[in-house]
């Protein structure tokens, strides 16, 4: 393309075209970086980590009063906010981070660290990979289910790493209902981009102060989803099935709403989901 195409534009299109390219360029520590930046485009995240640390008050209560420590485990912690903020709490005995990026593993060390947290154990390893010494009472996850390669491998892990009763936390945003096969594909095409594509369209309208790359980036998520690579976005629908499958008991979904009177957060997506074992 001459003078005038793609490469001339400006704005959002090139930033949506440098973030498509810098998926393959960028090097851990930049990734890291810009996803800290992100987070802050995300509103809901402190709604989702209050609920979690209030689902692992009551697992502690309940322990403590049988005079025992709460084990936890969670998968792709990512910037480790949630670890640090779990781990120190009173009757939490080990805090372990399954997290297969060595960015954003050393990066949770090095908070751990800060915050002189002890009893955090650090292992780099996919959840579809873990099998963990001791079965444990608690298991937690945000925005990581998305991105397991094998669903239905990382949840029979999970499974198998949590003691019988034991908590489990999913907190990930799940794509407004699609028809799909026996596979999980989506059936109907254009339902499916109109869920993706809204989904996208809702956390753009979230974002208290977006730039172009914020914007771009979830415009390049979009797309990763819309071709079902990488990020692979499941409905709820879908997820309570897997989650079923895994043999899961009592599962819910609660839908997470902000204040902002534009948002449709149903079509955001933002669950949290408990199930146990
Ligand atoms: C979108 S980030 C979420 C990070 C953090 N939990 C949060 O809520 O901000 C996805 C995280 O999942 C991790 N991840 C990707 N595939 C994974 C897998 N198969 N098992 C465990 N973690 C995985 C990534 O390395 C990354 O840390």
């Amino acid at each position: 393309m001459g003078k005038g195409g793609l490469e001339n534009r400006t704005g959002y299109f090139s930033a949506v075209l440098h973030a498509l390219e810098s998926d393959y360029s960028v090097t851990g520590q930049e990734r890291v970086n810009f996803y800290q930046e992100q987070m802050k485009q995300y509103p809901l995240y402190p709604v989702l980590f209050e609920r979690i640390s209030s689902e692992i008050d009551k697992v502690i209560e309940r322990e403590g009063g049988r005079g025992g420590l709460v084990d936890i485990i969670e998968y792709g912690p990512g910037t480790g906010d949630l670890a640090v903020m779990i781990a120190k709490k009173d009757g939490v005995g080990t805090y372990t981070v399954v997290e297969p990026d060595p960015s954003f593993l050393e990066l949770c060390e090095r908070k751990a660290s800060e915050h002189h947290l002890s009893n955090m154990k650090f292992v780099c390893k996919k959840a579809e990979e873990y099998i963990s010494d001791r079965e444990v009472e608690a298991v937690l996850h945000t925005f990581a289910f998305h991105h397991f390669d094998n669903k239905e491998e990382a949840l029979k892990m999970i499974y198998n790493n949590l003691r019988k009763g034991g908590l489990h936390v999913i907190g990930d945003v799940f794509i407004p209902d699609y028809d799909f096969n026996k596979d999980y594909q989506p059936s109907d095409i254009g339902k499916f981009a109109e869920s993706v594509l809204g989904c996208a369209a809702e956390h753009i309208l979230a974002m208290p102060s977006p730039e172009e790359k914020n914007v771009a980036d979830q415009i390049k998520t979009a797309i990763m989803d819309l071709f079902r690579y990488e990020e692979f976005k499941v409905s709820k629908e879908i997820a309570g099935k897997m989650l079923e499958d895994a043999g899961f008991k009592g599962i819910e979904f609660e839908l997470l709403k902000g204040k902002n009177q534009r948002v449709n957060y149903k079509r955001m997506g933002w669950y949290l989901s408990i199930s146990h074992k």
